[in-house]
């Protein structure tokens, strides 16, 4: 057996003992659900196994299969989504439910006519043609590859690395298997070959790893990152006496696009804090509260001081904004840092469910 066909049999022996428990998978010998997978990936595009599960589980109670999600209002689908970030993914994934329930509800199964998709890119439609179909492609993620790095101690550094560790990883894809294969994959990046402490004693891999013997937590190699650049800003939560709060709904494009957020200031590296007031939405008595708001996005970290005020009961909501209830904020499309912020202010923003 070529070396490549015996570490692929070894790791698709060592995910039939292993393999996750993850409630988007079919249990062993049933055909997976393509909708729960493509659902699934999505989620996962950018979160964690563990922040997704919650989620995906509503997101299947709530609409069974891509006819129901294509059929959901767009702000019922943000609002389930607000928590899991990059928010751009839920208007696509709405975007694609409704593009294949045009296709009678048929997903493609090819890795080339799902990438047609919207918010199906080229990890997202390996992985649904892999997993949900049994097509052989090829699904890298970053646990993909990690273990790949290791395997042959790629000594490229990231992202310089990526063809070679596509062609590694193309190489070692089984012709059968390569949706198992591709999640034993992920299964063994996730709890053996993992980015600190990889437990090598008890890997399936490990007399075929190039990194076993030479410091493997140094695999894959990264170039130097840049730092990420801090921003700050002050933002406003005003109180009515009736119990509203002020909000307002983002520009539908970009950061955070289409979610509710409390008003404030632009959010820049120069911000100036004498002249936060400048950016108060109403002339009311604002008072700093204590502590601020951190959060960090990928291309930049943000602190935020929260300023408050009551208002009166008739006060009118300043041009693009409107009073809610703060008992139904929970029930926004509120974006984590905005959660943040409702709570620092002591307003309601209870977690759904
Ligand atoms: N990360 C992304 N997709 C995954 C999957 N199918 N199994 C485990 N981890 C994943
Ligand atoms: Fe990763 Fe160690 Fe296995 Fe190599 S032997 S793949 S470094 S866990």
């Amino acid at each position: 057996m070529p070396p490549e066909s015996l570490l692929a049999a070894k790791i698709l022996a060592w995910y039939d003992r292993h393999a996750r428990k993850l409630p988007w998978r079919a249990p062993p010998g049933a055909s997976p659900d393509p909708y729960a997978v493509w659902l699934s990936e999505v989620m996962l595009q950018q979160t964690t196994v563990a922040a997704v599960g919650p989620y995906f589980r509503r997101f299947l109670a709530r609409w069974p299969n891509v006819a129901a999600l294509a059929a959901a209002p767009d702000d019922e689908v943000m609002r389930e989504w607000a928590g899991l970030g990059y928010y751009s993914r839920a208007r696509n994934l709405v975007a694609c439910a409704r593009a294949v329930a045009a296709r009678d509800g048929a997903f493609p199964d090819t890795e080339d006519s799902l990438r047609g998709l919207p918010g199906v890119g080229p990890y997202t439609a390996a992985a649904i043609a892999a997993i949900a179909f049994d097509r052989r492609a090829v699904v890298i993620d970053g646990n993909v590859e990690r273990v790949v790095a290791r395997l042959y101690a790629i000594e490229t550094p990231l992202p310089a690395a990526k063809s070679e560790i596509r062609s590694r990883a193309d190489a070692l894809t089984p012709r059968r298997r390569a949706g198992d294969f591709a999640q034993a994959m992920m299964d063994l990046g996730a709890t053996i070959c993992t980015p600190k402490r990889p437990a090598c004693a008890r890997c399936p891999l490990s007399d075929g790893c190039a990194a076993k013997e030479i410091v493997p937590e140094g695999y894959p190699r990264r170039a130097p990152k840049r730092e990420r650049p801090e921003r700050s800003g002050a933002i406003f939560v005003a109180t009515r006496a009736d119990g509203a709060v002020l909000v307002r709904t983002r520009p539908p494009r970009g950061l955070l696009g289409g979610m509710t957020e409390f008003p404030g200031s632009e959010w820049s590296v120069s911000f100036d804090a004498r002249s936060a007031r400048g950016a108060a939405p109403l002339a009311l008595a604002w008072r700093e509260a204590t502590g601020e708001v951190a959060h960090v996005f990928t291309h930049f970290s943000l602190r935020l001081a929260v300023y408050l005020a009551d208002a009166q009961a008739d006060c009118a909501a300043p041009d693009g904004c409107r009073w809610i209830a703060a008992d139904r904020l929970h029930i926004e499309a509120l974006p984590t840092l905005m959660r943040k912020v409702a709570a620092l202010a002591g307003v309601d923003a209870r977690r759904r469910k």
